[in-house]
């Protein structure tokens, strides 16, 4: 062998060692984040929304210098709408991109079967739309290494018990619950509890599964209660197919939603008319004429010819706060940017003003979006 081979062997050593390393090198000029994401599947609008709006956000820090110097490259990996999918992604990312942080998923139970994997590994996990409070607390215990950036389910439940109590003046309800979903077994058990405490009754209570294709049934003993308004905590999939049903079977009262029913596929689905006294909660409106959503809406629109739904504003979010986190630990090391995300206090988001609190919570407003010819009506504001 001449030294010259031996010279050349040891350099393309080195740039092997360094492109599947162990930890991501110190000096490396980029910053691999992850995007674990319902690209595909029962949720897909969710996971293309967010992942735009995370996209939209590193394009500009980057063409503004980057963070600490560094470029931020963006890795998505495709969950399916599916927890299985979620874990093996979340993996992937982790172990053979060997991101520093993962963003997503977008929907509780897929960030649920995610969670243990980052733990594992010591990779920080921010989700910037899993509502369920499960997801950064269980057990008595919050998770360390798990964020989020949105308000939580007992706060969006509570709100659209409020809502059908003191502005629909309903005092009885019924609820249809998608039972293959954490978030909304969460979200019934939160309405029902405060729907009763403001002295209203839940006088019918029936569930379906995700893919399901007929509702009648059922849909036909929720008519029987007679109840005055009927919530249906569920993703637009189901809550579109569910929908065209009721107003079929001449079920006329006020249709109460989460913000799962934030799709544009959902009016696609059970068609404009169908969608009229309709109501749910979310985490912001496009109409909202804050200067900082007004130049949000401008630039996405700019970018992608498109209104940003509440996912896109709450992505957009997501890679903000956990840049401001890189920076001020002055360093993309995973240990170190779990303890600034923790710190995070007071940052001015499209979204609302977020500080962390124990649980890794933020305390958020929400708003109420009225369906109206199948367009989404920005209704009100509450604070928590
Ligand atoms: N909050 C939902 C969940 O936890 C996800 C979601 C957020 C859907 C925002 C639509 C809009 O499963």
């Amino acid at each position: 062998m001449t030294a010259l081979t031996a010279a050349a062997m040891m350099v393309a050593g080195l740039v092997a060692g360094c492109g599947g390393g162990g930890s991501p090198a110190a000096d490396s000029k980029e910053i691999k984040v992850g995007g674990n994401f319902e690209l595909t599947g029962g949720v897909a609008t969710f996971g293309q929304s967010t992942a735009n709006g995370i996209k939209l956000a590193f394009k500009e820090a980057n063409a503004a210098g980057g963070v600490i110097g560094k470029q931020i490259v963006f890795i998505t990996a495709d969950n399916k709408s599916e927890p299985s999918e979620s874990t093996n992604a979340t993996t992937k990312l982790i172990t053979q991109d060997k991101v520093v942080a993962v963003l997503g998923a977008v929907a509780s139970t897929n960030t649920l079967a995610a969670v243990q994997v980052a733990t594992d590994n010591k990779i920080p996990l921010l989700t910037a739309t899993s509502t369920n409070p499960k997801v950064t607390f269980d057990n008595g215990k919050v998770r360390e290494y798990v964020f989020r950036s949105c308000f939580i389910d007992p706060f969006q439940g509570t709100v659209m018990a409020n809502f059908a109590t003191k502005s629909l003046k309903a005092k009885t309800a019924a609820i249809y619950t998608d039972n293959s979903s954490d978030y909304s077994k969460g979200l019934t058990e939160v309405f029902e509890k405060t729907f009763t405490q403001l002295g209203g009754k839940v006088v019918a209570k029936e569930a379906f599964l995700q893919k399901d294709q007929d509702f009648k049934a059922t849909l036909t003993k929720l008519k029987a209660a007679g109840a005055e308004v009927i919530y249906i905590p569920a993703y637009y999939e189901e809550v579109g197919r569910i929908i065209k049903q009721p107003r079929e079977l001449g079920i006329t009262v006020p249709l109460l939603g989460t913000d799962g029913w934030d799709s544009p596929k959902l009016a696609e689905i059970a068609g404009a008319a169908a969608l009229n006294n309709g109501y749910f909660s979310n985490h912001y409106s496009p109409e909202d004429k804050d200067p900082k959503v007004v130049k949000f809406v401008e630039a996405y629109k700019k970018e992608y010819n498109q209104t940003p739904d509440a996912l896109a504003a709450l992505g957009y979010d997501s890679a903000l706060l956990l840049m401001d986190a890189i920076k001020r630990a002055g360093s993309a090391e995973p240990a170190k940017n779990k303890d600034a995300l923790a710190a995070t206090k007071n940052l001015q988001l499209v979204s609302g003003v977020i500080t962390l609190d124990e649980r890794h919570d933020p305390v958020k407003s929400a708003v109420i979006i009225e369906l109206k010819d199948g367009k989404q009506v920005f209704k009100e504001k509450v604070n928590p």
